[in-house]
């Protein structure tokens, strides 16, 4: 799978994409991430990417050109272009599924005040929103959704099983508790049945405490 990211802030990947499973998918070559300054395509000398919004209004708007002609460069023949956005589909498990199948993902990450709206309307293939909330930017967005998606993709996990049990697997469906040791700690005790060695009651205690 590839995924490209077009941001103007290419450096904040760096951390999160450069640790634990993300780090090891890219090395095993199970995921290519590419991340794109959108400010490339940019054709002025300061590298302007946004304007002031037609109507008036506060602060800036992305222009659509200029984020038209990224993906354009960006696009293979199959590819999912996603609009990070406060206005899209709330981002859930199924998604990341449905996402974790495609063979280009191409993220665009918003700022300022959001991006000119024929993006979503022309350029688009969908758009998401990680939730109910307004973030400075579309790339803590993007980390999400390629975290979630990538994590899904074989081969990535080392035990793929625990994806089957895992919350959201079915939607609504969240994971039983979990314990390890110590046995009690401060009068603090694990369930009794978790220690009865009894598989048949574990597991029928675990699913009631879906
Ligand atoms: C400051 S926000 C723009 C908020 C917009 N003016 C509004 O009121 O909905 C700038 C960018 O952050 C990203 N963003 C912020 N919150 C988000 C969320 N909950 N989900 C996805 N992207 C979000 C989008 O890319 C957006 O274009």
């Amino acid at each position: 799978m590839k995924i490209d990211i077009v941001t103007i802030f290419p450096e904040m990947f760096q951390g999160p994409f450069g640790e634990s499973i993300i780090k090891r998918a890219i090395e095993k070559e199970l995921v290519e991430i590419k991340i794109h300054d959108l400010r490339n395509w940019s054709s002025d000398k300061r590298r302007t990417v946004d304007s002031s919004p037609y109507g008036g209004g506060a602060g800036m708007v992305m222009r659509v050109d200029i984020i038209d002609k990224a993906v354009t460069d960006l696009k293979r023949e199959k590819s999912r272009v996603v609009l990070l956005d406060t206005k899209g589909q709330v981002f859930k498990q199924q998604k990341a599924k449905e996402l974790a199948q495609v063979e280009q993902l191409i993220l665009i990450a918003g700022h300022y005040e959001g991006v000119d709206h024929r993006i979503h309307e022309q350029v688009a293939d969908e758009v998401i929103s990680i939730g109910e909330f307004v973030l400075t930017g579309g790339e803590l967005p993007a980390m999400v959704v390629v975290d979630s998606v990538v994590r899904l993709i074989p081969g990535v996990l080392g035990n793929q099983e625990s994806l089957a049990e895992e919350s959201y697997n079915q939607e609504g469906v969240v994971e039983y508790p979990q314990y390890t040791r110590p046995e009690e700690y401060k009068g603090w005790k694990v369930p009794e049945i978790l220690l009865s060695g009894d598989h048949k009651k574990i597991r029928e205690w675990r699913k009631k405490k879906y």
